[in-house]
């Protein structure tokens, strides 16, 4: 089926980049009216000292109340494994809908499991407004979105497509930062490979957005792109690369990287929306598992 592309939309978009985690979050509006939806949010958290605090989250809401935006959406590209969700924090303030992939469940069922969560933990994606699934479309306003299943570095991966503006999540980064990672559990290298063509078969002139950026090599952070950079220049996919290729390329990478710094609290909180888990007696509490990871 294809995808219902407007090029001639063009939104305004407003990047936030969180140094802690190398994360971009986005506020993304309607060019010539007041709808807004929020991308990738971030909760900060000092791990160490078990401390949630709320500055990115602050500075997301400030820009949406400062441009008397009406905030529709909350966008989840997908489970985050090295950040926290600040989803349900804006949700309070300014409303909004929180939508993630409809394969948020595969992920919960996986560390609903690792985390041995309870039975009060379901697995069902009732904490989300909303489950997207291939092709579906969305309006921010007058504008309409429409979601691309991407899976491969996890199974509830979605890219969201609004106007001239595509919001990859972590299927690729900036062209010399090549792809994510695809060893979390439920990810596959050939998997994200074929996703990866999905984004690179959208228009040469679509402006492409990162999830996340690293200033390989030293150079300043960048978040944006286009179709027609990736293909002729990302490290990993760019230049026609083979399935084959990619899949040896990915797989002997990912053996060498860590995990990331924040996987144990993102995962715990992601998959239940952005909310903290609670004990029994109702207090905040994460668990950390031992050799499950
Ligand atoms: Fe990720």
């Amino acid at each position: 089926m294809p995808y219902p592309f407007d090029m001639t939309i063009k939104p305004h978009v407003s990047p936030f980049f969180d140094e802690a985690t190398n994360t971009i979050s986005y506020v993304v509006s309607e060019p010539d009216g007041d709808h807004c939806a929020i991308i990738d949010s971030v909760l900060d958290i000092d791990y160490a000292a078990g401390r949630l605090t709320y500055d990115s989250a602050d500075a997301l809401i400030a820009e949406v109340e400062r441009r008397s935006l009406k905030l529709d959406w909350i966008i989840e590209t997908h489970v985050h494994a090295d950040h926290l969700s600040a989803a349900p924090y804006i949700q309070e303030k300014l409303g909004g809908k929180i939508g993630v992939g409809e394969k948020i469940t595969v992920v919960q069922d996986t560390f609903g499991k690792i985390f041995n969560a309870g039975t009060e933990f379901q697995r069902d994606g009732s904490q989300f407004d909303a489950l997207f699934k291939e092709g579906d479309t969305y309006q921010i306003g007058n504008m309409q979105a429409f979601v691309i299943a991407t899976p491969g570095h996890t199974p509830a991966c979605m890219v969201h497509v609004i106007g001239d503006a595509c919001f990859v999540g972590d299927t690729l980064f900036m062209p010399d930062g090549g792809s994510a990672r695809a060893d979390f559990p439920g990810g596959d290298a050939g998997t994200l490979y074929d996703s990866i063509q999905k984004v690179l078969a959208l228009p040469d002139d679509m402006r492409l957005f990162m999830c996340h950026d690293y200033g390989p090599n030293g150079r300043d952070i960048k978040w944006e792109t286009t179709v027609a950079e990736e293909k002729a220049h990302n490290i990993h996919v760019g230049h026609g690369k083979t399935r084959d290729e990619f899949i040896k390329f990915r797989t002997e990478r990912d053996a060498t990287l860590d995990m990331p710094r924040l996987i144990i609290p993102s995962l715990q909180v992601n998959m239940r929306a952005g909310e903290v888990p609670r004990d029994q007696d109702g207090n905040e509490m994460l668990k950390v598992p031992l050799n499950k990871l």
